[in-house]
């Protein structure tokens, strides 16, 4: 079995998407800081492309979390991999994602930062998708890359089991048969 990935988004798109959400931010955040905390491993790519854009200082970490086994489908269940390393207290938190699906992971890290004494947490993700939202899930996303179809995708730190994250470009992966 091998793969064909059909381009989407190209890389130049993303980059100028990119640059937009940078200067909202920065005009919605003037005179704050921001801590961002980028969702291993998917928002790495877009993370460090979005800091470069945002004029405010700009402090980051970062959580690893998993409601996804090997396929395309999630578990349902979120677990924490690895948890932040600096304290949320009083910070004004961006949370990165690469992309919304179910909507139950950024619901589960909203929730629990806010727990955690944080200011304000606001939810920044490159895609989403929100015909797959699951039942009972209501989130209000506050930055969004571009909303998409219900498409399993990989690139700019997407992965279809871990390979493709490092394509420049945004595509559709599908599964064909090898001659
Ligand atoms: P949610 O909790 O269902 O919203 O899951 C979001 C996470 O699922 C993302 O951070 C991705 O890691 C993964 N995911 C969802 N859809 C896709 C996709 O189309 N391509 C790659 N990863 C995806
Ligand atoms: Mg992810």
């Amino acid at each position: 079995m091998g793969y064909r990935i059909t381009p989407m988004i190209s890389e130049e798109e993303v980059n100028a998407r990119i640059r937009e959400l940078g200067e909202q931010i920065s005009r919605e955040y003037k005179g704050r800081s921001i801590h961002l905390v980028g969702i291993l491993r998917g928002a790495v790519f877009f993370m460090t492309e979005l800091a470069k854009r945002i004029t405010v200082p700009v402090t980051f970490d970062f959580m690893s979390v998993s409601s996804y086994g090997s396929g395309m489908t999630s578990s349902g269940i979120v677990r924490i991999i690895k948890d932040l390393e600096d304290p949320l207290t009083d910070k004004d938190v961006i949370v990165v994602e690469d992309i919304i699906d179910s909507g139950r992971t950024l619901t589960f890290l909203q929730e629990l930062f806010r727990t955690r004494g944080a200011a304000s947490v606001r939810l920044c993700t490159l895609l989403d998708k929100p015909a797959r939202r699951a039942p009972g899930i209501d989130i209000k996303v506050d930055y969004t890359g571009f909303v998409v179809e219900d498409k399993f995708v990989v690139g700019w730190g997407m992965d279809y089991d871990q390979r493709f994250r490092n394509l420049p470009f945004i595509g559709v992966v599908s599964e064909v048969e090898d001659d």
